[in-house]
């Protein structure tokens, strides 16, 4: 009997070191406690006698009984770090007391379910929950009722779920969140209480426009994983591989760094395909003399780049595809110079907007500067973060914003100019944070410059040696 305790436990001890190998997942996750001050620093803002509540993304069908990857609501996220989907968070001004707990902020989670779990994994129910992201009141789903709070004593509800169609879809078909939603719903509209949204957007674009360290730290990784795919596709390149090539070099770069999906769909486009803004299709042969627009960029924790590179797929750019490039480069240039806190919003893009209109009408492509949007249709930046198109006020420059500056040109066959620019789309877009007293252009390590670019095409890369 003794003997086999002692084998027992010979055999549990490697499986618990195992267990606890520190370094089996990623330890660079946003930490409870930078959640914790955001759940702080909202309800700093919201106004007095007030409730603000989030919903967990739904799941949504891709077709039959297959979802779609879930991808967490990014304001909830932002809120709790909890990936899970059936869940709702309650956010109160001042303390009140549900089900025996007495405080501010109240989070109903989905139950643990080993059948379940064993087909689609853990679920941390609400102890897990309680002791990862150290919340205080953690309830399970089954103990939400639009019942468990006396409304009559708020003035203001602050959520946005009434526009959310989604989240009532299928009531009373055993979905949670819908259950939750339709409970809350009714008790609201019982005691006469509608849900103001807007409140909630103004207050997380001011939270969310303004980076963290440790959002910094994330958006780092991410851009330098991007960077490193399309430095790999520029080594990678030439005539007779395809759109979808580009996009598995890329996406391959990503993965095999960590990137758990995708910012947003890769962009491969080649030959007139680079003047269609957002091309996802990728699946063209790329023909020698093309150039080739790669807007790609890697998800990681949450947070995306956004990083574009146009490089010709022969290695050398044509005399019209250069002077079209050094065009959009020099706007960008012009665009990185007006980045510096005071600054706003819209300076960067006013600046690549007057490089560009000057340029073209000088290559008489058109005949006057005011008919510049024809070939750059759309705008310079915008705010990157846990959304590609993040939220964050337009407004003055400040440290921590991190924002895209990516002008462009795009010259469709059959436009009104010279034939021999047709085919020509060149967008370049980097990735800037905003630093006490300029900018650190977070994508720096993918060259920008036509010789660079050449340069790096002479490269051998692990998908196409050199000589
Ligand atoms: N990748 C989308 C954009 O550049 O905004
Ligand atoms: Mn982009
Ligand atoms: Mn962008």
């Amino acid at each position: 009997m003794r003997l086999i305790v002692r084998i027992g436990l010979l055999l549990a001890l490697p499986l618990l070191s195992f267990a606890q190998t520190p370094d089996e997942y990623p330890a660079d996750y946003l930490s409870p406690a930078f959640h914790a001050s955001r759940r702080a620093a909202f309800r700093e803002k919201m106004p007095e006698k007030s409730v603000a509540v989030f919903f967990a993304a739904p799941q949504k069908v891709r077709n039959n009984d297959v979802n779609y990857i879930y991808a967490q609501n990014k304001n909830f996220y932002y809120l709790t770090g909890l990936e899970e989907p059936n869940a709702v968070l309650l956010l109160f001004k001042q303390p009140v007391t549900i089900l025996q707990k007495t405080g501010t902020e109240f989070i109903f989670v989905q139950s643990r379910n080993p059948q379940r779990e064993m087909w689609t994994g853990k679920i941390l129910g609400a102890a897990g929950v309680q002791e990862k992201y150290q919340l205080n009141a953690v309830f399970s789903t089954e103990q939400f009722s639009g019942k468990l709070v006396d409304w009559s004593q708020l003035d203001t509800v602050i959520s946005s779920f009434r526009n959310d169609q989604i989240l009532f879809k299928y009531p009373g078909r055993g979905d949670i969140l819908a259950n939750m939603a339709a409970s809350l719903d009714s008790a609201l509209m019982g005691a006469g209480k509608s849900a103001a949204p807007t409140i909630a957007m103004n207050i997380l674009q001011v939270l969310r426009g303004i980076k963290q360290p440790e959002e910094i730290a994330l958006m780092e990784k991410v851009v330098n994983m991007s960077v490193e795919g399309h430095n790999s596709v520029m080594r990678s390149m030439k005539p007779g591989m395809h759109e979808y090539d580009a996009q598995a070099i890329m996406e391959y770069e990503f993965k095999s760094r960590g990137s758990e999906y995708v910012g947003y769909p890769s962009i491969n486009g080649s030959g007139a395909n680079t003047c269609i803004l957002h091309y996802e299709t990728n699946q063209r042969t790329l023909q020698d003399g093309d150039l080739l627009l790669s807007d790609c960029a890697a998800e990681y924790h949450g947070y995306s780049a956004d990083v574009t590179r146009t490089i010709p797929i022969n290695g050398k750019f044509s005399p019209e595809q250069k002077i079209i490039y050094e065009l959009v480069l020099a706007a960008q240039d012009a665009a990185f110079a007006e980045c510096k806190p005071g600054k706003q919003f819209s300076d960067p893009h006013a600046a690549a907007v007057n490089v560009i209109a000057k340029g073209l009408k000088e290559l008489g492509i058109i005949s006057s500067e005011n008919q510049v949007r024809t070939y750059f249709p759309h705008g310079t930046s915008h705010h990157l973060g846990l959304d590609v198109h993040d939220m964050g006020r337009r407004a003055t420059l400040e440290p921590g914003m991190i924002f895209t500056v990516e002008p462009g040109i795009y010259i469709p066959p059959g436009s009104p100019c010279d034939k021999k620019w047709w085919s020509i789309g060149v967008r370049i877009e980097d990735d800037l944070l905003i630093t006490a007293d300029g900018y650190k252009n977070l994508s720096a390590g993918s060259p920008r410059s036509v010789e660079a670019i050449e340069k790096m095409a002479r490269q051998s890369s692990i998908f196409r040696k050199k000589k």
